[in-house]
């Protein structure tokens, strides 16, 4: 997959086998994506101007009142209202699901989570990979599970709690053999149970695509099928919390690489498959640029496309799929250093961004190809660096477009935006 991230503290994925997948895909992916992006995005365009998006919504908020929600923002602005939000933070703003993910290793997500609970509709804290150890598997990271903080969650608002499971097991032991995938079922469903959770976000796509067993068709359906297995055994359990709730699974999916599809994309015909045993498509569109290729993080276009791609052919039958699509957006940036052979440089959060703003004091430049914000600047040594972050107006963009399609969102990760991003949600 093209937009795979092998940078580690702002992402998804953190761990080497991670960055490995990333790697091997993107070299194909990125410049066939790039023809086919130049020449979907006036098809898109078109199909977007027959959308609407209605804007009735933002009366409430600050940030909108400020009128900071804008192309023209400057870093003053930045600095000075970012922890400001509306009175009311219990006052939703995007009616379809929001999803925010959360890392054990920022602890400002947990607080944020408390602080801005009722704009969730599902939480996900990072916390479980299950593996296989020798021919036996285990799920790990209940050490990681905060039963405090879940409970004061469980006081103050209503989001389900979902946390997120990889599934690192070597697929040849847990896809070949009906018993080791009765057992994973097992784990998960028991872990569930034992903790009170709502369900799981599962992530095992992306590590079937590095193991190259999709490429194989018995083991592509072997794949589908386990996914289906657990949403079905997951649904077969009523939540505790909740009467007449079943337990959800949420399934995290790449961005297709390409407009003809490859073995190891999740396409629309997946997506048909899993539609009943999955609550929610927790869509990775982000980490379009790179080091080795820096720019936006996720063009609006290509976001436009993807989501053509997955859900344009749907026509009727699929009025119950735009809502389980939650389109990913990013709440990290990236901070690139362009001088002499490049390649430097990473994900950013927050903290950092307001500390380049306060040293450098950029002008901040509107992308108007990609919807995003950036600026320039030099660094001691005399590199030049470009800074893509979100801003509340790349961020509304994305939100009117996901509101077009009747999409949810998910956001990775939430302790890693500005406060008053959440006024937008
Ligand atoms: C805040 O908004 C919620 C949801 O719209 C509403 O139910 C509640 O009464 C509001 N609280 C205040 C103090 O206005």
């Amino acid at each position: 997959m093209a937009k795979k991230r092998s940078v580690s503290s702002g992402g998804h994925r953190r761990n080497p086998a991670e960055s490995t997948s990333g790697r091997v895909n993107s070299a194909s992916g990125h410049s066939k994506f790039v023809v086919f992006f130049i020449l979907s995005s006036m098809i898109a365009t078109v199909i977007y101007r027959f959308r609407q998006s209605s804007p009735s919504q933002h009366q409430q908020s600050y940030v909108y009142e400020q009128g900071l929600v804008t192309t023209h923002a400057n870093y003053q602005h930045v600095l000075s209202e970012n922890s400001k939000v509306s009175d009311n933070t219990s006052q939703r703003h995007y009616k379809y699901p929001v999803l925010g993910y959360i890392t054990p290793w920022n602890s400002r997500g947990y607080e944020l989570a408390k602080r801005f609970n009722s704009k969730f509709t599902h939480i996900s804290p990072v916390w479980y990979d299950l593996k296989s150890q020798q021919t036996n598997l285990a799920l790990e990271g209940r050490h990681n599970a905060d039963r405090g903080w879940i409970s004061e969650l469980r006081k103050t608002g209503e989001a389900l709690i979902l946390p997120r499971v990889v599934l690192e097991a070597s697929p040849a032991v847990l896809l070949g053999k009906e018993k080791q995938r009765n057992k994973a079922i097992n784990l998960i469903v028991t872990e569930c149970k034992e903790m009170g959770y709502d369900g799981i976000v599962l992530e095992s796509w992306s590590r079937w695509a590095a193991y190259g067993v999709l490429h194989d068709p018995n083991m592509r359906n072997l794949a589908l099928q386990f996914v289906k297995q657990l949403g079905d055994a997951l649904h077969s359990i009523s939540s505790e919390k909740i009467s007449g709730q079943k337990l959800q699974l949420v399934y995290v999916i790449g961005p297709p690489s390409s407009e003809k599809l490859q073995e190891h994309d999740f396409g629309p015909k997946d997506l048909e498959t899993l539609s009943e045993a999955v609550d929610g498509f927790s869509l990775m569109t982000y980490d379009f640029s790179n080091p080795h290729n820096p720019g936006p993080n996720a063009p609006l276009k290509w976001i436009q496309i993807v989501l053509q791609l997955l859900l344009g052919t749907s026509g009727n039958r699929g009025r119950s799929l735009p809502p389980r699509i939650l389109l990913g957006i990013n709440f990290y940036g990236n901070d690139f250093s362009l001088s002499r052979g490049a390649g430097g440089g990473g994900a950013i959060i927050g903290r950092d961004y307001l500390a380049l703003l306060e040293k450098h004091r950029p002008e901040l430049q509107w992308d108007k190809n990609s919807g995003e914000h950036f600026f320039f600047y030099t660094d001691d040594k005399d590199i030049r660096h470009a800074v893509f972050y979100p801003s509340l107006k790349s961020i509304s963009l994305r939100l009117e477009e996901a509101r077009s399609w009747g999409c949810g969102i998910s956001i990775w990760e939430i302790g890693q935006g500005l406060d008053y991003f959440f006024d937008l949600l």
